[in-house]
């Protein structure tokens, strides 16, 4: 619907109806039945809309059935009969139908049962109230235009589609609370809140803020925000009386504090329980939660000191704390040591933590991951995270066990991503990188879905492809991190990156600065030794993990140069040496990023010509990027080990 201005994504049921042959899309044909809920909830009401527009012109009979015995937000599916014990999830029901039937099933073949993995489902918007995306990759904020909130079809829209992938919470506003972001809790913004909150309430979503710990100082005129003191905690009290009188479903907060700037707890010699326990405990009577999140760690780092590791931070400052966070306080925790790297090891704080609430942060906004220019599909590394086996309880104990709450029983815990849309036409800059968005959603919802599944539907649902371009394309997708991975950082080293832009490579860019992001290289090897001899961090991980990260001969591959500081002529499993690991990946990373683009050509025709443009135009950065990446990483190396490319090939 190039009309509005602003893509469908996976819901563009005009396409699919075209597609399908049918001519014209008629709403009265669908008739739904409402038995048991009640058909005035705004949700069950966004539902039928969403049912008529969608199944046009199949003449069909849908019901919307109340059954109390299915999990909350779950939903049954057998034909055209939906059930649910709550509004959520006959949503979720109806959005289901719809996707069998856009991916062309017959309504004799649905048959579904699903409850959600995880209780809390999450994007994180780092808009800023001017407008601008930090780590933004597709234009401008469609929330913000100039300091004012815009709420308008594109706001629908959008929650439509967040819904339609199983979201239950959108954060609006960066976690970096500048300028006018602070005032979103005073009376200029409460009418444009509670509107926009409306609009996601519509389609089960609660709305939640970003907040300014340092609140009380900028709009209330206190010299101090010591969460132990009296004053701070009134003006807290009458401020959060205040936000709840105007808007009344608030989800919450989330905190970024103590960390990369922004004020904290620490600034007054107190913990982060203490601000994360004075916060949960004025907003509890409203419902409220805390989001607290546990990016902490020193960013003035002298690069000369190798026994501080930024990659220790976040559980050296809260492991020690564990057990002492309130009932509705909640810890988001990266689900790297360091900052969304292509490849790190898992955060050892997830399921360190055995005491307290918490959930998962990662990131589909591509910060490191190629801009958005470059394809990186990242469902395959969130399995991975999931999967992950962190012998914190025995039976119960990978990352999806710990972040869904079957862990602990706890009630509070989920999954959050940064988000990577904007106002750009197709909300995610390459079309390509919707995948992520949809699939980010997808997964929270069902940690079972494997990324080949995911894919699949998503290709299918975006796409109108026959069964071999099809298969292309998902195929594109699932190597495309590998490849990624191939031709930028080696082994988990990380980094190497364009220092603040974060795009194309500067080897040494972060080498000498404060921000605690090394490799360590010299005329002999690379990598951070992090092992009991070095930094300690492997020590952070429960046994067996601890001892395996600990060996060089045991710890992960992938891994070897996060952990370990290895010689260039260390022998690897593959029997190539490092230093020929280096060359070798980084020309086939490369290699494989051309065929990517070469691969890419077979879609013109078959895809929208607005769709195969940018796409190509993507590739195309892509490939430049990749041989910037090759070139500079393998000559560095090269230079640095004096060591010949057993292959013979150009190094610089
Ligand atoms: C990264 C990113 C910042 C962001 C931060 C965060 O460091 O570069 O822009 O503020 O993550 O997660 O808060």
């Amino acid at each position: 619907m190039a009309n509005k201005g602003w893509s469908q994504l996976w819901l563009d049921y005009e396409e699919k109806q075209k597609a399908a042959g049918k001519a014209c899309a008629d709403q009265e044909t669908v008739e739904v039945k409402i038995d048991g809920f009640n058909a005035d909830c705004r949700i069950i009401k966004s539902a039928v809309k969403e049912l008529k527009r969608a199944l046009a012109g199949d003449a069909v009979k849908v019901t919307l059935a109340k059954n109390e015995k299915i999990a909350k937000e779950g939903y049954v599916v057998d034909k055209n009969v939906v059930s649910a014990s709550d509004c959520r999830g006959a949503l979720y029901g109806v959005f289901h139908l719809i996707r069998a039937r856009l991916m062309g099933q017959e309504y004799a073949d649905i048959a579904a049962d699903h409850a959600p993995s995880n209780p809390l489902r999450m994007m994180n918007h780092w808009d800023n109230m001017d407008g601008s995306i930090e780590r933004g990759y597709s234009g401008r904020s469609f929330f913000y235009v100039n300091d004012e909130i815009v709420v308008d079809e594109r706001t629908v829209d959008y929650a439509r589609f967040m819904a339609s992938i199983g979201i239950n919470g959108i954060v609006i506003n960066n976690v970096n609370v500048k300028w006018a972001a602070t005032d979103l809790i005073t009376t200029r913004f409460f009418d444009k809140v509670k509107e926009l909150s409306d609009v996601f309430e519509d389609y089960g979503i609660r709305l939640y803020l970003s907040l300014n710990f340092a609140s009380p100082i900028e709009l209330g005129g206190l010299p101090i925000c010591d969460p132990l003191d009296e004053s701070v905690i009134n003006w807290w009290k009458d401020k959060i009386k205040e936000v709840y009188d105007h808007l009344p479903n608030l989800g919450g907060f989330l905190v970024k504090a103590d960390s990369e700037g922004r004020p904290g707890p620490f600034t007054y010699g107190r913990t982060q329980a203490d601000g994360a326990n004075m916060l949960g405990d004025i907003i509890a009577p409203y419902g409220g939660i805390i989001i607290w999140r546990c990016f902490v760690y020193n960013c003035t780092q002298d690069w000369r000191d190798t026994k501080t590791d930024r990659a220790r931070a976040g559980y050296d400052y809260f492991k020690g704390l564990d057990g002492e966070y309130h009932e509705n306080v909640i810890l988001q925790i990266k689900n790297g040591p360091m900052d969304f790297q292509i490849r790190e090891p898992i955060s050892p704080l997830l399921g360190g933590l055995t005491k307290t609430n918490q959930m998962l942060e990662v990131q589909i906004a591509q910060e490191y991951t190629g801009h958005q220019i470059d394809l990186c599909y990242l469902i395959p590394m969130f399995k991975e995270i999931l999967g992950f086996k962190t012998y914190c309880k025995e039976g119960a104990d990978t990352v999806a066990d710990v972040v869904s709450g079957r862990t602990m029983g706890n009630k509070l815990a989920g999954m959050a991503a940064v988000i990577n849309t904007g106002n750009d036409f197709n909300w995610t800059g390459n079309d390509l990188a919707a995948a992520n968005l949809y699939g980010f959603g997808r997964l929270a919802y069902d940690t079972d879905l494997s990324a080949e599944e995911i894919a699949r539907e998503w290709v299918r649902l975006t796409f109108n492809l026959d069964a071999e371009l099809e298969d292309k394309l998902v195929d594109m997708l699932l190597r495309s991190r590998e490849i990624y991975e191939k031709y930028t950082s080696p082994l988990g080293i990380g980094w190497m990156v364009t220092p603040h832009d974060h795009y194309g490579p500067s080897v040494d860019g972060y080498e000498y600065s404060r921000w605690g992001t090394y490799h360590r290289a010299d005329h002999l090897g690379l990598g951070v030794d992090r092992t009991d001899k070095g930094t300690g961090y492997a020590q952070q991980y429960y046994s067996p993990n601890a001892e395996m990260y600990n060996d060089p001969n045991t710890c992960p591959e992938n891994l070897l140069l996060f952990f370990h500081h290895i010689p260039y002529t260390w022998k690897l499993k593959s029997g190539q040496s490092l230093i020929q690991y280096i060359y070798d990946s980084h020309f086939e990373g490369c290699k494989e990023a051309e065929e990517l683009a070469e691969t890419w050509k077979e879609f013109e025709g078959k895809v929208s010509e607005r769709s195969f443009a940018n796409v190509s135009e993507r590739f195309g950065r892509q490939v430049y990027n990749a041989r910037e990446w090759r070139d500079q990483v393998n000559s560095y190396f090269y230079r640095k080990s004096g060591i010949e490319d057993e292959k013979g090939r150009e190094i610089y």
